[in-house]
């Protein structure tokens, strides 16, 4: 059984995980209307992960004999002054999730709960991951510039991503 305590730093770590899902979303709908058809894709793939990552603690509050209960999910910014603009929030994004999964792991620690810190792990080997890929699409950008020729190369490059359902645990 999950402690009090645990459990609402999972909840609290759901919200934030659908928020990045809603986040990335809205970022789909930026490069859609500026037909950057493989950053839509990128940013499809990832609305995909972040909805896998928040089911993934959905899942293990309820297997743990948890409650879930969903709070509302914040309103995400809409527009942004391009691609680079969105790629540096992307990170920035990504660089708070990476520390507010390590606060739940200093739950888990904090709460002895061995089983939650296993379960943490693979979160944490995410977002090195996830660190790792956005800060590529971004080093990429800023060499890019205005050269608009290498963004519909890059954006073509994008279009190759593919969402593979992960297994968490
Ligand atoms: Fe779910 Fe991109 O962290």
């Amino acid at each position: 059984m999950i402690c009090e305590r645990m459990e609402k730093a999972f909840l609290e770590q759901i919200n934030k995980e659908l928020f990045s899902e809603y986040l990335y979303l809205s970022m789909k709908a930026y490069f859609a209307n500026l037909n950057l058809n493989g950053f839509v894709n990128w940013m499809d793939v990832q609305v995909q992960e972040e909805r896998a990552h928040a089911m993934g603690m959905f899942d293990y509050v309820l297997e743990r004999g948890g409650k879930v209960e969903l709070e509302a999910i914040n309103k995400p910014q809409t527009s942004w002054n391009g691609p680079l603009d969105v790629f540096k929030a992307v990170l920035a994004h990504e660089q708070f999730i990476t520390s507010s999964i390590n606060a739940l792991m200093d739950v888990a620690e904090e709460t002895k709960d061995r089983a939650a810190m296993i379960f943490l792990n693979w979160y944490l080997k995410e977002q090195v991951e996830e660190e790792a890929n956005v800060g590529n699409v971004l080093a990429q950008l800023e060499l890019i510039g205005d050269d608009k020729n290498a963004l519909f190369a890059l954006d073509k490059e994008l279009s190759t991503r593919t969402f593979v359902a992960p297994v968490i645990g």
